[in-house]
């Protein structure tokens, strides 16, 4: 009966093994199965060491286990040298078959690609509890939704706004820690093909830590040039006078919509997202219990963000239903065409 729990959530751990948007097991591009490479290597070797060290002991074990009537002591072994030798050079080899390749993709994989005109270079701010996305040469910030061609080199450069993050796409790369007091990590990565992936924080940050989700969205490189045009073109302000002044007081005295700069998330193009605050998912995507509609849970996000995400920045803002309703409805209208 205990087992029985253990069980379930083994299935579950497998379950999402399957999932090729958010696991390492089915890489969807040239970094990650570089990784998989790895994986594959090092487990290979660690089966083969258990399995010849459980084989010797159980063969002792039952070889020279005591008998019946035979009270007789063995006999006493101090130290073998040629057994030693054996014992200690076998891990050494197989170190180095592991250390070899690994320590080759390590720096391989750090490789920075910002000089190269035909990546697209990302710089990655990590912050209690979101993520924040800046393309310095397309003179665009976005957040919780990082938007990249397919095919194509993606150049990160990675730091972090408060305590450690580790900035973690299972199925496209990983990871790379995002460290306090200046220090700026890169790496790169390549998405095969179009889709959407999970990306998640890899590295205890805080409470919120397990929801500081994004979603990655590789589309056709004639997408994602009008995806950037997009970003940039002008947006109208609300209809309502009084929404607009709410949206004006409350909302973009943080954020931002549209215009690169501002400190908390850009809201360019929010009501196309995947998620609302990257962990309330918008579509009908039913393996997640938060579902709703975009407005819904933009609704859900601003009527109390604590209970959302536990020690965000993101304060409860007296608002009264009628203003959430506009708010929420003129930020789901902001949609991408792309
Ligand atoms: Cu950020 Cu965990």
């Amino acid at each position: 009966k205990r087992l029985m729990p253990l069980l379930a959530g083994m299935v579950l751990l497998l379950s999402a093994c399957g999932r090729a948007d958010l696991s390492t097991l089915k890489p969807q591009g040239p970094v990650a199965e570089e990784q998989f490479g790895l994986m594959k290597l090092t487990i290979t070797i660690m089966v083969i060491v258990v399995l010849v060290v459980f084989a010797i002991a159980g063969y002792v074990i039952i070889r020279y286990r005591r008998r019946p009537g035979d009270k007789s002591i063995p006999v006493q072994v101090e130290g073998n040298h040629k057994l030693e030798i054996i014992w200690t050079v076998i891990p050494i080899v197989l170190l180095i078959i592991i250390g070899i390749p690994t320590v080759n993709s390590v720096f391989g994989l750090a490789k920075d690609y910002t000089k190269d005109p035909n990546a697209v270079q990302i710089n990655v701010t990590a912050h209690q509890y979101w993520w924040e996305f800046e393309y310095p040469k397309l003179g665009v910030k976005t957040a919780q939704e990082l938007v990249i061609p397919e095919g194509t080199i993606i150049s990160v450069e990675g730091k972090t706004a408060d305590v450690l993050h580790s900035f973690w796409i299972p199925s496209l790369a990983g990871k790379m820690d995002t460290n306090p007091g200046g220090n700026v990590n890169t790496m790169y990565f390549k998405a095969d093909h179009t889709g959407v992936f999970l990306g998640k924080c890899a590295e205890l940050c805080g409470p919120s830590h397990s929801l500081m989700d994004f979603k990655v969205k590789v589309v056709d490189k004639a997408s994602f040039d009008r995806w950037v045009a997009a970003m940039k073109a002008p947006v109208a302000p609300p209809q309502d006078q009084e929404v607009a002044d709410v949206l004006n007081k409350q909302c973009l005295s943080c954020h931002a919509i549209g215009a690169s700069g501002a400190a908390f998330p850009n809201l360019m193009g929010i009501g196309g997202h995947q998620t609302i605050a990257g962990i309330l998912v918008n579509t009908d995507q039913a393996q997640y219990a938060n579902e709703g509609t975009v407005e819904e849970n933009l609704k859900k996000w601003i009527e109390d963000p604590q209970k959302v995400k536990p020690g965000t920045l993101m304060p409860k803002v007296d608002l009264t239903d009628k203003q959430i309703d506009g708010i929420a409805k003129y930020l789901a209208g902001l949609k991408l065409d792309y």
